[in-house]
């Protein structure tokens, strides 16, 4: 059998879906993957400390302590390299890659969006969707490409609108699904069973 694989989670806060793929490979629930390493390119993001807590390598590159963006990917990326990293999570991290780090690892990266993209793209995703009025929200894992926001989708969950929301409430209904969501995607890839043609990505059956 194929060895495990490795993941690199890529933060700048909280950490909070950082933790859920932890807990769910913990679980067992992805078992074909392991953690190479969490990486924050702020040092007092809060899921550093939390990554440490569950035993996970945590690195911190500063993107201040470069000039361009591209100087910057290609640090992370030489970290990544080092670690034999297959696949490279964005789990709130605040950054536009560059195209060179996309290039490094097309269909290799993905990131988790707080909305049903095409909607409401951007940094404020649960404020501008719940200001637009729309009756239904959710999240999105999709693959990362020069874009923002716009690569192919691999798995959305739809979550309803309340009347008594706010922008905080509905994002705390969010980020639930999104913890599930991402892990699913995780466990897909790992299994290698998505399969990108064009825009789409299909989900191959287990063989
Ligand atoms: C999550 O809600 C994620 O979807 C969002 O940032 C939050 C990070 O939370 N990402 C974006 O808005 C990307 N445009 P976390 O640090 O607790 O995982």
């Amino acid at each position: 059998m194929a060895g495990k694989k490795r993941l690199a989670i890529l933060i700048s806060g909280r950490g909070s879906n950082m933790v859920a793929i932890a807990r769910a490979l913990k679980r067992g629930k992805i078992p074909n993957a392991e953690i190479a390493v969490v990486l924050s390119n702020k040092p007092d993001a809060a899921g550093l400390k939390k990554a440490q807590q569950m035993g996970l390598e945590t690195l911190c590159i500063s993107h201040k302590d470069f000039h361009t963006r591209e100087d910057f990917d290609r640090r992370i990326v030489e970290e990544l390299r080092k670690r034999r990293v297959d696949l490279v999570c964005l789990a709130g991290f605040m950054r536009i890659l560059s195209p060179y780090f996309i290039n490094q690892y097309r269909n290799q990266i993905m990131n988790i969006h707080p909305a049903l993209l095409p909607s409401f793209p951007g940094m404020q995703a649960q404020k501008d969707a719940l200001e637009h009025g729309v009756k239904y929200s959710g999240c999105t894992v999709h693959f990362v490409s020069e874009d923002v926001d716009a690569g192919p989708i691999i798995i959305q969950k739809v979550v309803p609108v309340r009347d008594d929301d706010d922008a905080d409430t509905l994002a705390a209904r969010i980020l639930r699904q999104e913890h599930k969501i991402y892990a699913e995607a995780i466990r897909l890839f790992t299994e290698d069973r998505l399969e990108v043609r064009g825009r789409r990505v299909f989900w191959k059956k287990k063989p």
